[in-house]
């Protein structure tokens, strides 16, 4: 049994003000014990948001962090210190790290296994762009993204790990992949993991809004969401929340 997990990626979005408004409204009206939430503000905010979501059910969690400890790393934090912070969960290999700031497979492998080691939850993000997908190499160029982690951190040190399938053609962009082809590549990965398939959560991402949420859910192998925009809405969150439960 997979508990869905709904995940907010807020990005480089925020402020002091806006983040009460919203951590406010989620911890008054989240209800439902049978989902995992998450939000993963900016790091700056990580304090604010810790303070803010003690003693609630929503988790939190961090946009990144480095595959080194501690040293001359300039800009970068260490899991250990998003680990103070009450971070129980790092996104990495985001589309967006992996092309604005040239992310390779082996780096996101590093970073995974520095997560593990601390305890923390990885979301590995995995996708494809327009012109992969046109191409038909979807399966190809995902079965590469996850098999460097898997060679890197080995199956048995990867157990609890989240994979989230964000296809970047529909980050942001108002399309989403359907249903069925979100199902497709989820199966895909599940198979390509092995015995740790069965056990791990694989998050759909890409434009997952209130409206879609629930058509995308009842895939077999669609255990919950990295949500983008909709995440920084109080009302979408939680109506998507709401849906990974049914
Ligand atoms: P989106 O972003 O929901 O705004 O498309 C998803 C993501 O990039 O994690």
């Amino acid at each position: 049994m997979r508990t869905p997990l709904v995940v907010g990626n807020w990005k480089m979005n925020g402020s002091l003000s806006d983040n009460l408004s919203l951590l406010q409204k989620l911890t008054s009206q989240w209800q439902a014990a049978a989902v995992e939430m998450a939000v993963c503000p900016p790091a700056v905010y990580l304090a604010q948001a810790q303070a803010l979501l003690a003693g609630t059910s929503i988790q939190l969690g961090a946009q990144d962090a480095s595959q080194h400890s501690s040293g001359a790393y300039t800009g970068e934090c260490s899991v250990a210190m998003l680990q103070e912070f009450g971070c129980q969960f790092v996104i990495i290999g985001h589309s967006e790290r992996r092309q604005y700031h040239a992310e390779s497979d082996q780096l996101v492998a590093e970073k995974c296994l520095a997560i593990k080691a601390s305890g923390l939850t990885p979301i590995v993000c995995v996708g494809e762009s327009l012109a992969e997908r046109e191409g038909g190499a979807t399966l190809a160029v995902i079965q590469r993204q996850v098999q460097a982690v898997l060679d890197h951190v080995g199956s048995e040190q990867l157990a609890g790990v989240v994979i989230a399938y964000e296809p970047i053609w529909a980050i942001g962009t108002g399309l989403t992949a359907s249903p069925e082809q979100a199902q497709e590549v989820h199966a895909a990965i599940r198979q390509q993991l092995q015995a740790l398939g069965a056990s791990t959560r694989i998050l759909y991402g890409g434009s997952v809004k209130a409206g879609n949420a629930k058509e995308l859910f009842a895939m077999a192998d669609i255990d919950g969401a990295l949500v983008g925009g909709a995440s920084l809405i109080a009302e979408d969150f939680l109506a998507i929340g709401t849906a990974a439960a049914q």
